[in-house]
C-alpha cells in the first residue's frame, strides 16, 4: 500500500501540474482573446469617422441637417486652424471632410448665453430645411457644452464685401456680373419671404452676408437673425433690435413693428453699394458724395444720374442697367415699409420684366428740414462713429439706443418717429 502510495504520489503530482498548466494556458488564452477583442473594438472606433461620414453623405443627399460631434469638426478643420473670418456671433473656419467636401464651420461665441442659443436653434431649424440656389446650404451643426457650431457649404469666393471694397485684392466684378449678383441675392431673399414653407425674415442683409461660389453666383448667408413668423401674421414684433448699422431699416432702430420689408430696405442699401462699388458712407470723399444713397437721390431728382455714373466710373454700355438699379434702390429704401416693394417685385424690376415706378424722397423723414409735417422726432444717438466697425451685426436694445448713419450723426440730425 505504502509503495503504491509512495509510487502514486509523483503520478498525482504530475496530474496536478498538468491541470494547473492547462488552467494557466486557458487563462492566458482567454486574456489574449479579450485583449484582441478590445483591440478590434478600438480599430472599429478609429474607423467611426469615415464610417459615419458615409451616413453623413447620405443625409446630405437627402438634404437633412446633420449633427456632428466636436471631435469630427476638430478633425475636419485641422484643429480649427484655417480662419476664414469672424463676425458678431462667432468665428468661421475652413474644414474638409474625409470625402473631400469643403465646409465653413461657424463656431458660435460663448456657451451658455441664451441669445446665442436662440440664434443657434433658429438657424438650425430654418436653414436646415430651406434650400434654394441663391441660399447658402447648412449641412449641419454641433451642439455640445464645449462647442456650438454651424456647418455650411464652403463658398470658394468668400463674401461680396471683399470684392466690392478691396478691389485690388478681390476679383474685379464688371456690371454684368454685379447685376447678376444683385438679382441672385434678390431671388434668395424673395424665396425666404414668399416661397419657403415658413416665412423667414433675414434681418441682416449686407455685402458680408452675400457669399460667392466658384462661378461668382450669389448665395445669401446667415439666417441667424431670422425669426420665424407664420404666413397668417402680418408682422412680428422683436424683443430686441438687430441688424447692422447702415443697412438696418428705420423700424429696426425704433420700437415699431417689423415686417419682411426691413430686408427690402437693407437690400436697397446693398444695391447702392453694388452700384457705387464703395461703402455707402465714405468720409474721405467730398461732403455731397459722403453718403452715397443721398448723393444718388439728389442726382436722380435733378435728372443728373449720368454725373453719378461718371463719378462711379460706370461704362456707357452699363448705364441703362445701372440707372434701373439706382431707381430700384431708391424704391427699396423708402422710409415707410408699406411704400417699399415686396422682394418678388424687386426681382421682376431687376429682370426688366416690370417698369420701375418714380420714387419719392426716401430721406425726407430723416432730415427735419424736408420732413413730413405731423411727425414727432426722437434724437439719434450715434454711438459708433467709425464706419469700419459696421461690418458686423450687433444687438441694439430698443428704444434707448437709436442708430443712424455717421452723416446724420455728424449733422446731429433728428429721426422722425411715426
Ligand atoms: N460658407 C462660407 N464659405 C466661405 N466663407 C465664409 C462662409 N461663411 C462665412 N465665411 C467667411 O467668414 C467671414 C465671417 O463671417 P460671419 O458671418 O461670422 O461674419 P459677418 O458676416 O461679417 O457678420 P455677421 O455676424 O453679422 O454675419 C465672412 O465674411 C466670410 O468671408
Ligand atoms: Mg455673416
Amino acid at each position: 500500500m505504502t509503495t503504491i502510495d509512495i509510487a502514486g504520489t509523483p503520478i498525482n503530482l504530475a496530474v496536478i501540474i498538468i491541470v494547473v498548466v492547462v488552467k494557466i494556458l486557458i487563462i492566458v488564452y482567454v486574456c489574449n482573446r479579450r485583449s484582441k477583442m478590445q483591440k478590434d473594438r478600438y480599430v472599429e472606433d478609429s474607423r467611426f469617422i469615415p464610417l459615419t461620414m458615409v451616413k453623413f453623405l447620405d443625409d446630405m443627399e437627402r438634404e437633412r441637417p446633420i449633427r456632428f460631434t466636436s471631435e469630427q469638426l476638430r478633425i475636419a478643420t485641422e484643429n480649427f486652424s484655417i480662419l476664414l473670418g469672424s463676425g458678431g456671433f462667432g468665428t468661421v473656419y475652413k474644414g474638409i471632410f474625409s470625402n473631400g467636401t469643403a465646409v465653413a464651420v461657424k463656431v458660435l461665441n460663448g456657451t451658455s448665453d441664451k441669445r446665442i442659443e436662440e440664434q443657434f436653434m433658429a438657424e438650425v431649424s430654418t436653414m436646415g430645411r430651406t434650400h434654394h440656389f441663391n441660399l447658402v446650404r447648412l449641412y449641419g451643426f454641433c451642439f455640445e457644452p464645449s462647442l456650438r457650431a454651424l456647418v455650411y457649404e464652403f463658398m470658394i469666393n468668400g463674401s461680396l464685401d471683399y470684392h466690392l471694397f478691396k478691389a485690388k485684392k478681390g476679383v474685379i466684378l464688371g456690371f454684368e456680373k454685379l447685376h447678376e449678383i444683385a438679382l441672385g441675392t434678390a431671388r434668395g431673399i424673395a424665396y425666404l419671404h414668399e416661397e419657403c414653407p415658413q416665412r423667414i425674415v433675414h434681418y441682416d442683409i449686407k455685402p458680408g452676408n452675400i457669399l460667392l461660389d466658384s462661378k461668382l453666383c450669389a448665395k445669401v448667408a446667415d439666417f441667424g437673425l431670422a425669426k420665424l413668423c407664420n404666413r397668417d401674421k402680418t408682422y412680428i414684433t422683436m424683443t430686441g433690435g438687430r441688424g447692422t448699422p447702415g443697412y438696418a431699416a428705420p423700424e429696426l432702430w425704433l420700437a415699431l413693428p417689423v415686417t419682411p420689408k426691413c430686408d427690402v430696405y437693407s437690400f436697397g442699401m446693398l444695391l447702392f453699394e453694388i452700384i457705387g462699388r464703395r461703402r455707402n458712407m465714405d468720409v474721405t470723399l467730398g461732403e455731397s458724395q459722403q453718403w452715397f444713397p443721398m448723393w444718388a437721390w439728389e442726382k436722380y431728382q435733378k435728372n443728373e444720374l449720368k454725373e453719378l455714373m461718371r463719378g462711379c466710373a460706370i461704362e456707357a454700355k452699363d448705364e441703362q442697367v445701372v440707372e434701373r438699379m439706382v431707381k430700384i434702390a431708391l424704391c427699396c429704401v423708402q422710409y415707410r415699409p408699406e411704400t417699399r416693394p415686396v422682394m418678388s417685385i424687386v426681382v421682376k424690376m431687376l429682370e426688366g420684366a416690370l417698369e420701375v415706378p418714380e420714387s419719392s424722397n426716401p430721406f425726407s423723414n430723416l432730415f427735419p428740414g424736408v420732413g413730413e409735417t405731423g411727425d414727432s422726432f426722437v434724437r439719434i444717438v450715434w454711438n459708433n462713429a467709425n464706419p469700419s466697425n459696421w461690418s458686423s451685426s450687433e444687438l441694439v436694445s430698443k428704444p434707448q439706443v437709436v442708430m443712424g448713419t455717421p452723416l446724420m450723426g455728424k449733422y446731429d440730425v433728428t429721426m422722425a418717429r411715426e
